[in-house]
């Protein structure tokens, strides 16, 4: 499984870069909001000289021949951005357009399966069903990753699920089992993926013991 960071924030993707876990980052327009006072696609560029992956950069057009248009721009930015496209008719038809070109897409804000069907038979190159937010109304999110990863298998598919809107490690780990081919992890869930009481506790006394031994 691919692990993407899902953050615009610099600082924090150079801190999860320098685990080496990292595999790529997704940013959206509400991230980018977040980090103020450079350009959007100044930030997309300084990623892209950190993480050496897939970058994920979102259109914020919505009709399909300024989607184009804006994806063309973000995908010269450099060779691993990733125009990210809204699931809605006018992203899919962006998403055959760029497709075709070579550009490789992220179709996001994916909640059914059908949804990931129509974005995989646009030629996506990732589509991105969002667990948390679909957990938040009562459903069961995880249940979509298993139903797209089965489908995509099923036709042999290229294109790979990436799971989204990630809130807590056991949504990794779901995600894992379901065979989903990416997660995409905001900062705070991989310090929690990493963090284990009984680890912490196990180094302290290896420490303590080593200590008292006198060596
Ligand atoms: C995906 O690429 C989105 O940026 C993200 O996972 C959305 O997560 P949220 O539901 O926590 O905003």
């Amino acid at each position: 499984m691919k692990f993407f960071i899902d953050t615009a924030n610099i600082d924090e993707i150079k801190r999860i870069n320098a685990l080496g876990v990292l595999d790529g980052v997704t940013t959206n327009p509400s991230l980018i909001a977040k980090e103020t006072g450079k350009p959007f696609e100044e930030i997309i560029a300084e990623i892209c000289q950190i993480v050496d992956g897939p970058i994920s950069a979102e259109v914020i057009g919505l009709e399909a021949p300024a989607m184009i248009e804006e994806g063309r721009r973000l995908s010269k930015i450099h060779k691993n951005v990733v125009v990210k496209l809204p699931l809605i008719a006018e992203g899919l038809k962006a998403c055959k357009a760029l497709s075709a070109e070579g550009i490789h897409t992220n179709v996001t804000l994916c909640f059914s399966a059908t949804q990931a069907l129509m974005a995989a038979k646009a030629g996506a190159t990732y589509v991105s069903p969002f667990v948390g937010r679909l957990d938040d109304i009562n459903l069961d999110g995880m249940e979509l990753i298993r139903e797209i990863v089965a489908i995509f298998e099923n036709y042999g598919f290229a294109t790979q699920c990436l799971a989204a809107s990630i809130r807590q490690p056991r949504h990794v780990t779901d995600a894992a089992l379901a065979g989903a081919h990416v997660a995409t992890i905001p900062t705070k869930v991989f310090d929690q993926m990493l963090k284990h009481p009984l680890t912490d506790k196990g180094v302290e006394g290896f420490l303590a013991d080593w200590k008292k031994s006198g060596r």
